[in-house]
């Protein structure tokens, strides 16, 4: 029989046995330093997890049989879900990190440089792997220049390898059910053109011209998202009540939240970091605050289906959508 043992299970020697302040080494005790190594391992292992989360999602959306009737789609959709409620915890633990004060915190912070949480290889793994391509980074090259040579080659290939992002463009792209383009002024899109030509106001009149380039020709704007995978999204964003359409909404409502708690993250730690050392540079070099800050404004991963909300219309105002689709996106009566 086995004697499988708590202890022995989780590993706690090891784990219990990682956390061993500068400050005891070098005889100046820091009492905050424990609370400041738990609180970044805490993270790792969270982060850890969340990898674990989004390999998975990824693993699934590569298979070219995920369909929106597909089971699952819905353990998609669960992962992401849990990948957000981690990300929830993430934000709320910045409140025990603030419970040390800036003179807590220069007791023992010489002793780290030139570690820095920017050299979170697992963090900026997580990025690349969810949809943040190298040339979108702010800061660029300065951000490998920290990391060790091995950690680089995973972040390079997490972005090689195929996103979130990508994998849910060529799920949009697949998706059969979105109306097909056509010039016929009654057919669906050139309806819906139409009546959203008529809901701008003086001022937006150009949006006209972007509308255009994102959902009818793959114009020059820049983007992750083709236009057949912009009308697949819109048109699960107006007609999510439908059935079929559900789970389809759910997962970009998904992304569009992780997008959200990511930024709520960076935010919440910038203003952590402003409070902890003001103006001054961070142990890993950087500017500080300011590098965080236009990091923080830069890294949206998701801002093509964000940006696809500035193109809805009102919902009595929606195109009627022929007997046919209709009976596809609901139930199937006989
Ligand atoms: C006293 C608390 C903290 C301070 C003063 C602080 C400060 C900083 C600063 C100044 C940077 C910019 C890079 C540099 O020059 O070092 C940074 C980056 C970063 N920190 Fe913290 N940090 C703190 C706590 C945390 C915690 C608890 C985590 C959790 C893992 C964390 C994760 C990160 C990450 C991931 C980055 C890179 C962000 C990016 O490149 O976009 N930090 N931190």
């Amino acid at each position: 029989m086995s004697t499988m043992h708590y202890h022995d299970y989780l590993e706690l020697d090891k784990i219990l046995g990682a956390q061993n302040p500068e400050s005891e080494k070098r005889n100046l005790p820091a009492h905050d330093e424990m609370l400041f190594i738990i609180i970044h391992q805490a993270y790792e292992l969270w982060f850890k997890q969340l990898h674990h989360e989004v390999d998975s999602v990824a693993m699934i959306m590569n298979k070219p049989a995920l369909n929106d009737n597909s089971p699952e789609l819905q353990t998609v959709v669960h992962r992401l879900k849990r990948t957000i409620t981690i990300l929830q915890v993430l934000v709320h633990q910045v409140d025990i990190m603030e419970t040390m004060t800036p003179m807590d915190f220069l007791d023992f912070r010489d002793m780290l440089r030139p570690a820095s949480g920017f050299q979170s290889w697992q963090f900026k793994q997580l990025e690349a792997k969810l949809g943040l391509k190298f040339e979108h980074r702010h800061g660029k090259e300065y951000y490998t220049s920290q990391l060790r040579q091995e950690h680089v080659s995973g972040i390079k290939k997490a972005e090689a390898d195929k996103s979130v992002l990508q994998l849910v463009s060529a799920w949009l792209e697949r998706m059969p059910l979105a109306p097909a383009l056509s010039n016929d002024e009654k057919s669906f899109w050139q309806q819906y053109r139409s009546v959203y030509q008529g809901s701008l106001a003086e001022g937006e009149k150009e949006n006209l011209e972007v509308f255009d380039g994102v959902f009818l020709n793959d114009s020059q704007i820049q983007s992750n998202l083709s236009s057949k995978a912009n009308r697949s999204a819109l048109f699960i964003m107006l007609y999510r009540g439908y059935p079929l359409l559900q789970l389809p909404f759910q997962l970009l409502n998904c992304l569009l939240e992780i997008d959200e708690q990511l930024s709520s993250w960076r935010y919440r730690h910038m203003n952590m970091v402003h409070r902890m050392i003001g103006t001054r540079i961070g142990t890993g070099g950087s500017s500080g605050k300011d590098y965080l800050k236009a990091a923080a404004d830069k890294h949206y991963i998701y801002k093509e289906i964000a940006q696809l909300n500035s193109f809805l219309i009102e919902r009595r105002k929606l195109p009627q959508l022929p007997t046919e689709l209709e009976t596809r996106l609901g139930f199937v009566h006989k």
